[in-house]
């Protein structure tokens, strides 16, 4: 029996779980360890949110909110997406928990102890307007080595080069927008030169990694290993444990890995066996493998392994790290900012997950970046899982019901052409099983497909229909073959679609307990067709043609909104004596009609107190008049009256452009009385 540990990048508590994510660390990750468990090993499987570090902070200061707010809400909507797709973790922790800080600094410490920390002053960019250092994520420019805009203090999207906030070109505050100046402070740093040897030839016994994992490596030691700081000028992290260091915390990527870990004492701890995490962390002969996207390969193949080798303890280090490429979005970069990005929660309301499970294992961007279409989608799943695999349980069930009542039988004596077809559902299985060892779940599903297409092959073939006329017998025994593929599909394809194959399993009357190791040992000898349900409903057309257009729309909102953001004129400054003129109350809207002649113009009676009064708006291209009746609207009072399209406009209704150029009249949040004054 082998051992595994098994991760997946912890994804951070800033933002919702898209597909990109999905396809990267996570997929890949969960359909190792359910084939693992199939093969009968003693696998574990952990991840949590990475709760801390700049897009953390930055996002809940734009919200005006506590990071643990922004935190509590990502941590439930990344763990609700996952439910929903059907991950199966061991444990699914967070970092800013306790007990994680806890062992990041004791990690800290450790590494401090054996001289692989020593502080140093640098120079860092500080923002005069916000009065801060500008760590990471806080700071954007140009990247040094690409020449690219947008790179982030830490790392360049577009190249993957992990940077020095210093060197970016052009630098901004992510805050203000204003140009930092440079100053000098002081952190700690891990001495990576001194470890260099070391990893080099720990490295050099990994020969076996994926090619783009190891041509990643080979680039960056090429250049010669740094120091990194390790702790920044932020207040949302984990304390540096050492007295004078108030004020700085630790760098999240120090952090964030650590909590494989302490996810795993965690686990150990809900169990029962708070040292069971031992067995798996200081047990040479576990096999650690991450599961990430291929922005996290310097992170998980150097500088973590540096801090594992750098602790008094003897941690085991990675076997295994699968990086993934990129999955694109309909021919382009899925975009969190603007909004291009299909995410899992969204998809869950459509979708069956087990539907993205499939498409996105027949489409895994594993030796180089791959495309979500969704007319590919449609295609995929309406052809593969509902016409050919749906196709041959149907046609196998319904007529073993009609004309068996149900039964299947292993024949006596199978016939050359029912076992070739069967051998070759058994090899085929056997090339899946390598498959699976060495991360190809597109290949899986190649091969997979195959079998049950032998299946449909074999019934078209044989004929039942014609046979259960002649002999009866030769219509059996093509009922006995296609479920006995069946059977083998169910435990081939279950590490993908869990639940579909739980379904097929049940009609097919067989245990819901069931491996791998002896599928050519274990066929069907005798069983009976259960209720037969459709295992895979097809996607039709219009619910494809909608979610395109949903992207498109929600990309065009995104975008308008944060070019108006970007536009922002300020007017002159005034007094507050002069704001104090102006009268702006709440009233409410009794009637609205149209101008005659005027296509912008509404005519309106607000009423408020004792009052009554009409005002001329410019509302009539962005509401219908019945939809304003008995809303209550903030209005400007004192402005003179005046005339317009022959109308008296006493005051003005007051409005703000939102996305698209569609005005919105102003509502208060809670009920306000008309009349009501604002100041
Ligand atoms: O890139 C990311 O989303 C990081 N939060 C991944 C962290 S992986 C780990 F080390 F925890
Ligand atoms: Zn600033």
């Amino acid at each position: 029996m082998e051992k595994f540990l098994v991760t997946s990048a912890l994804p951070y508590a800033n933002g919702k779980l898209h597909i990109g994510h999905v396809a990267g660390a996570y997929l890949p990750a969960d359909i190792f360890v359910r084939f693992q468990k199939l093969q009968k090993n003693d696998v574990l499987y952990v991840c949590g949110t990475d709760e801390h570090g700049a897009p953390i902070s930055i996002k809940a200061e734009k919200e005006g909110v506590k990071p643990e707010d922004i935190v509590e809400r990502y941590h439930t909507s990344i763990k609700g997406s996952f439910d929903g797709l059907g991950f199966n973790f061991d444990n699914f922790s967070g970092t800013a928990r306790a007990q994680h800080h806890k062992l990041s600094q004791h990690f800290f410490t450790s590494l401090l102890e054996n001289k692989f920390i020593t502080i140093k002053t640098n120079d860092q960019f500080y923002c005069e307007q916000c009065k801060r250092f500008l760590a990471d994520r806080y700071v954007e420019g140009i990247c040094p080595h690409c020449g690219k805009e947008g790179a982030r203090g830490d790392q360049c999207d577009h190249c993957g080069q992990l940077l020095d906030a210093i060197e970016l070109g052009n630098p901004q505050c992510k805050i203000c927008g204003s140009t930092p100046i440079i100053k000098a402070t002081s952190h700690w740093f891990l001495e990576l030169p001194k470890m260099e040897q070391q990893l080099k030839e720990w490295l050099e016994t990994k020969k076996y990694w994926k090619d783009n994992v190891h041509r990643f490596i080979m680039n960056w030691l090429k250049e010669g290993l740094i120091e990194r700081a390790i702790t920044r000028d932020i207040d949302w992290g984990v304390p540096v444990p050492l007295e004078d260091s108030q004020g700085k915390v630790l760098y999240v990527w120090f952090d964030a890995p650590i909590g494989y870990i302490s996810s795993t004492i965690e686990w150990a701890n809900k169990i029962g066996q708070p040292e069971k995490w031992k067995e798996y962390w200081l047990d040479e002969n576990t096999k650690l493998i991450h599961f990430i996207g291929k922005d996290n390969i310097p992170f998980h193949t150097i500088i973590w392994p540096a801090i594992l080798m750098g602790q008094k303890e003897k941690y085991i280090l990675p076997y295994d790290v699968p990086a993934n490429e990129y999955l694109n979005l309909e021919g382009k970069k899925i975009s969190t900012s603007n909004n291009y990005a299909i995410w899992v929660e969204d998809f869950l309301k459509y979708f069956d997950g087990e539907y993205l499970r499939y498409y996105l294992a027949t489409n895994a961007p594993e030796t180089k970046d791959s495309d979500f279409v969704w007319k590919e989608f449609q295609q995929k799943i309406n052809s593969e899982l509902a016409n050919v695999l749906g196709n041959l349980a149907n046609r196998t069930f319904s007529f073993s019901k009609k004309y068996f009542n149900g039964e299947i039988q292993r024949p006596e004596n199978l016939s050359n052409n029912a076992a070739d077809c069967l051998q070759k559902g058994y090899d085929l299985s056997k090339e899946i099983q390598d498959c699976y060892k060495n991360y190809k779940v597109r290949k899986v599903t190649q091969l997979g497909i195959q079998i049950v297409r032998n299946g449909n092959v074999f019934f078209d073939l044989t004929k039942p229909w014609v046979e259960v006329k002649n002999d009866k017998s030769k219509a059996a025994e093509t009922l006995y073959v296609c479920s006995e593929l069946l059977r083998i599909i169910s435990i081939v394809f279950s590490p993908i679609i869990p639940n579909g194959m739980k379904k097929l399993r049940n009609i097919l009357n067989l245990s819901s307990d069931f491996y791998w190791d002896n599928i050519e040992n274990n066929q069907i000898q005798q069983t009976t067709i259960g209720e037969v349900k459709p295992l895979f409903p097809k996607i039709d057309d219009k619910a494809i043609e909608e979610q395109i257009l949903l992207l498109e729309t929600n990309t065009k909102t995104q975008k308008d909104s944060q070019d108006k953001v970007l536009k922002i004129e300020h007017k002159k400054e005034i007094d507050f004596e002069d704001f104090l003129k102006l009268e702006i109350r709440i009233v409410k809207i009794i009637s609205a009609e149209k101008i005659k002649k005027s296509k912008k113009l509404l005519k309106l009676k607000v009423q408020f107190a004792n009052e009554e009064r009409d005002v001329v708006a410019g509302l009539s291209l962005h509401y219908k008049p019945e939809d304003l009746i008995d809303k209550k609207v903030t209005m400007l009072l004192n402005l003179k009256p005046r005339k317009i399209m022959g109308q008296l406009s006493q005051g003005m209704i007051l409005a703000a452009e939102g996305v698209e150029g569609k005005l919105s009249v102003l509502i208060p949040e809670k009920d306000i009385i008309a009349g009501s004054l604002i100041s």
